[in-house]
């Protein structure tokens, strides 16, 4: 956490006060938690009234994708097609097929080029020919996995011109292209995670113009009776420190990190030359870097630099563990094997060049033993075919 998150989170920490209490230590925390809603809004270039505490980015998404279908649907009961992109972060993807299994809906997953943005043209069509059926659009702001960026504006404008709200998963983004406000569609949300911005875990927020989802908790009606729950003071006041000061500092550190990543890849280009940065031609978040690294499979990779002190991730950190190929990068058209020997780089506000130089002391060593072990597996299942 920033410093000045974790101070506003530890000054609050020890309050008593339940926001929504009529006594002074309440009337207290409840200052607190709308300054820092106040904070936020002003930041994101929206109202105060449009931002929704949550408890972080998943239910934020969950929040839009399942409470936006539910509203859309009981206003007219044919819109029950859900247009998400096809590289949207499990939050989304999982959202939108449990209401395929278990509510009716019915989904249509926006392709993505090579370059790692959805298809435009494609949505435009679709929404030429099929916007009445339309519940709702969902389009990231950018790829946890690749930082590329997503034709957010194109999108919003589409949904504008078509009459349906757009949901945009803003948790990796919003630290570094925040305000929002150039592309909002009239009605809109829009996800954020603390914990992206050097916030504390386990908070985050929905921020909703011109829509309100149908809520997934009922209870006391807090949050503009859209999220019931006791609003976390000291979680609330956190997570606007953080965004304050990541949005003052930004300028300065897309510069340091954009540097830093381009150190990455020299660094990474000399060790392994035949190592390919996926969109590479794409306008992409200065601290996400996804390398795919020939003859071998990420996971070991990522093992063997973990016991070097290198934390990194192959496919989505929310999946890691299971052993499958990243969807994003499938659905961007790399093979399996290409997708299976991806890993990916991510810095944060405390990242330095000190990090990059322990990556490339154990990058070769740690690439010889993956590429080594890739290799016998191969051998040990070419045995198992032909015998
Ligand atoms: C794009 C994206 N959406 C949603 C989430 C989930 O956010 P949270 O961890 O706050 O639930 C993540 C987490 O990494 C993410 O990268």
């Amino acid at each position: 956490m920033r410093p000045s998150a974790l101070a506003a989170f530890v000054a609050q920490a020890d309050e008593v006060g339940n926001p929504s209490s009529l006594h002074a230590a309440g009337r207290r925390s409840r200052r607190i938690v709308e300054e820092s809603r106040e904070a936020l809004a002003a930041r994101l270039g929206v109202r105060p009234n449009d931002v929704v505490f949550t408890s972080g980015g998943t239910e934020a998404d969950n929040l839009a994708i399942k409470g936006l279908y539910w509203s859309a649907l009981a206003a007219d009961p044919q819109r029950r097609t859900i247009l998400a992109s096809s590289i949207e972060h499990h939050a989304v993807l999982d959202a939108v097929n449990w209401l395929v299994a278990h509510e009716g809906a019915r989904v249509e997953w926006i392709p993505a080029t090579r370059a790692g943005a959805i298809d435009v043209e494609w949505l435009e069509e679709y929404l030429a020919a099929h916007a009445p059926d339309v519940a709702l659009c969902a389009v990231m702001w950018a790829n946890n996995e690749t930082g590329v960026i997503q034709p957010v504006d194109a999108v919003a404008r589409l949904c504008d011109h078509a009459g349906i709200p757009f949901h945009s998963d803003g948790v990796q983004a919003a630290a570094w292209l925040a305000p929002a406000t150039p592309w909002r569609a009239a009605r809109s949300s829009l996800a954020i995670s603390a914990h992206k911005f050097g916030g504390p875990v386990g908070v985050g927020a929905l921020v909703a113009s011109g829509v309100t989802p149908m809520p997934l908790l009922h209870g006391g009606d807090q949050e503009i009776d859209v999220r019931s729950g006791t609003v976390a003071t000291a979680l609330a006041a956190s997570m606007a420190a953080a965004f304050e000061e990541t949005a003052a500092r930004r300028e300065g550190e897309f510069e340091r990190v954009t540097k830093l990543v381009e150190l990455l890849e020299r660094s990474v280009s000399s060790v392994a030359p035949d190592a390919v940065f996926v969109g590479e031609s794409s306008a992409r978040l200065p601290n996400i870097r996804a390398v795919t690294f020939p003859g071998c499979q990420a996971d070991a990779l990522l093992m063997l630099l973990d016991a070097a002190g290198i934390a990194c991730s192959a496919g989505s950190a929310c999946t890691a563990g299971v052993p499958r190929p990243s969807h994003v990068l499938l659905a961007m058209g790399l093979s399996p094997t290409q997708a299976e020997g991806t890993l990916r780089f991510s810095f944060g506000w405390n990242s330095g060049e000190d990090d990059v130089a322990a990556l490339v002391a154990a990058l070769p060593a740690a690439l010889d033993r993956a590429r080594h072990a890739h290799r016998g597996r191969n051998a040990r299942q070419a045995v198992a075919g032909t015998s």
